[in-house]
């Protein structure tokens, strides 16, 4: 049975999960639009007016919650000109878009330019790309994502911290860079992007990492002459993965926000916030069911019926999914939860269930409505994709 603690991991009641198994087949992902537009519109109410709000497309690029974020007039972040095209299908449009990425082909590139995105460049060879392509008489308006050299922290290592990273432009280059994008007259400097941290639960991290990016913005403005109407400052906001974890603060994020704005008076932008996990990652459950139950020297495995072909987070986070066997008490034991893949990697997690698990039970993997579908490695092995039921 589900603690009071972990219910909230599973977005469905418990009673719910094991008949979504039944009702769509096992194994596959069930995701609930209705907790999509509670969590956008619970996210938009706790910030600052003038800080926007960017959907994070690669979170979960599902086109019924692309549909349901357009209709709340949603931002997107897209990072492929295959995101764009989906995010357009959904009803999005280009005005409301930034388009990022390290390392953008040509297709990406006229993508976004011909759908009218606000790109983000990393470097002096996107800005002479995008001068050669942008015809237009107007300047193309354009961020720079800038690399800090200090000040910006992450509890878990996702974007990289201050070591060397393939995004942006250091900050150290930064006065090297504008100098040279001069030159390009077609392109135009307008915004700042840096983005700092992924999964960060705690809002005093997160706005540590905001302020920095206000401190660069101000340089770029002050010292280089730059206006800047927009800061972009990337995703982050985390979800629980655990029941011991708390949730993030929005509210004081919010807050923060609000007075960082404040400190800044030169600035008269806006800010934007590119979440991805927070919105979609706890719409998501993942089912799947026990195939075998295996004692090896002293491991307990439970082998499921999906492994990292479906959900590929665990094994490079070394983070596990919040997991519950729906329905199910007793006495709980250590579980190594492993895939159908021919490899020793397919590890999905470890978790606490009932001992007497036996095949057919349904697990359910929770806050699985992010970073899980599309980042698996679905192709392995040629087994069946996983099927992703919407409900409305
Ligand atoms: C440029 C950019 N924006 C936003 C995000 C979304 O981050 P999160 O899901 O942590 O909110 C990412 C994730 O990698 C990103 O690369």
């Amino acid at each position: 049975m589900l603690t009071k603690s972990a219910e909230d991991l599973f977005t469905f009641a418990e009673d719910q999960l094991s008949a979504l198994a039944t009702e769509f087949g096992t194994p596959g992902f069930v995701y609930d639009l209705g907790a999509a537009r509670e969590r956008w519109d619970r996210l938009r109410q706790a910030l600052p007016r003038r800080v926007r709000l960017a959907y994070a497309v690669k979170s979960n690029p599902g086109g019924p919650l692309l549909e349901t974020f357009a209709a709340q007039g949603a931002w997107f972040d897209c990072a492929s000109a295959g995101e764009v095209s989906a995010v357009l299908a959904a009803g999005g449009t280009g005005r409301a878009m930034v388009f990022a990425g390290p390392a953008k082909s040509a297709r990406d590139l006229q993508a976004a330019v011909y759908a009218g995105a606000r790109v983000q460049v990393d470097g002096i060879e996107d800005v002479q790309r995008l001068h050669t392509l942008h015809t237009e008489s107007e300047p193309l308006a354009v961020s720079v994502r800038v690399h800090p050299a200090s000040g910006i922290s992450e509890s878990s290592a996702i974007i990289g911290g201050v070591g060397p990273s393939a995004f942006g432009v250091d900050e150290e280059d930064l006065a090297v860079f504008l100098s040279a994008a001069r030159v390009y007259d077609r392109v135009r400097i307008t915004g700042l992007q840096v983005f700092s941290a992924s999964n960060e639960l705690d809002p005093g991290v997160l706005l540590a990492n905001h302020r920095t990016a206000l401190r660069i913005a101000r340089t770029i403005h002050v010292d280089h002459g730059v206006d800047l109407e927009l800061v972009d400052l990337g995703g982050g906001l985390g979800i629980r993965y655990a029941a011991h974890e708390p949730s993030l603060d929005i509210h004081t994020l919010g807050a923060g926000l609000e007075r960082l704005l404040a400190e800044h008076d030169w600035f008269t932008g806006e800010l934007l916030l590119e979440p991805g996990r927070w919105l979609s990652g706890p719409i998501g459950v993942y089912l799947t069911r026990v195939v075998r139950v295996k004692e090896s020297r002293g491991t307990r495995f439970a082998l499921l019926e999906g492994g990292i072909n479906h959900l590929l987070r665990p094994l490079l986070t070394g983070q596990s999914f919040p997991v519950a066997a729906p329905g199910r008490g007793g006495e709980h034991t250590t579980y190594t939860l492993a895939g159908p893949l021919c490899t020793s990697l397919d590890r999905v997690g470890s978790a606490q269930l009932p001992g007497d698990l036996a095949p057919g039970d349904v697990l359910a993997f929770g806050q699985a409505g992010a970073y899980a579908a599309t980042q698996a490695m679905t192709h392995f092995l040629s087994h069946p994709a996983p099927g992703q039921h919407w409900i409305r």
